[in-house]
């Protein structure tokens, strides 16, 4: 008995070492200057300070690896997130987008945030900074509304 747990620990080990050498796909930080979502729209400070520490690290090319982003099988995940994060939203790139997907994308902000759907539940649990108050989501939600209502006149 005593062997085969030894075994099975080796094993194990032995297969974490591996798994070390595949590549994770985590994505480089590639910021572009002028586009960031503050430079084109008006951000109250205490909402830029929401999203940098809540959702910026998967939405933005400003995002903060920590050490254990770099160990597999984490390190998929990690990177998984952040590639899928950037696509669908990427705050560091909102002066590149049309109206039409500035009005759609602040409109899905508004209802993600305000019914608790992001910042993704998983991530919350390694960072309890992004574990947004009521206070903090009504925050958000009351600016995505008021900007896209700003953006729809513009
Ligand atoms: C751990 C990474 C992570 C964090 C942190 C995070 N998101 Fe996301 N977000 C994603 C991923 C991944 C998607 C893609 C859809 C999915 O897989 O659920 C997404 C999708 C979205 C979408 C949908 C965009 C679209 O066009 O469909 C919005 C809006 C959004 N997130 C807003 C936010 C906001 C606002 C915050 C901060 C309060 C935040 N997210 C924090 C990972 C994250």
């Amino acid at each position: 008995m005593r062997k085969w747990i030894m075994n099975a620990l080796i094993a194990v080990a032995g297969l974490f070492v591996i798994i070390q050498f595949f590549p994770s796909g985590r994505p480089q930080n590639k910021p572009v200057t002028g586009k960031d979502i503050a430079s084109v729209t008006e951000v109250p400070e205490e909402v830029g300070n929401l999203i940098r520490q809540a959702c910026f690290d998967c939405h933005s090319q400003n995002t903060r690896f920590p050490w254990y982003s770099y160990v597999a099988p984490v390190s998929w995940l990690v990177a998984k997130d952040v590639n899928n994060g950037r696509k669908n939203l990427d705050f560091s790139k909102w002066g590149e987008l049309s109206k039409k997907d500035k009005l759609k994308t602040l409109d899905e902000i508004s209802e993600m945030v305000g019914e608790e759907e992001m910042p993704l539940k998983i991530y919350i649990l390694m960072h309890s900074e992004a574990n947004l108050k009521k206070e903090d989501r009504d925050l958000i939600v009351q600016w995505a509304d008021e900007t896209a209502e700003k953006v729809f006149e513009e």
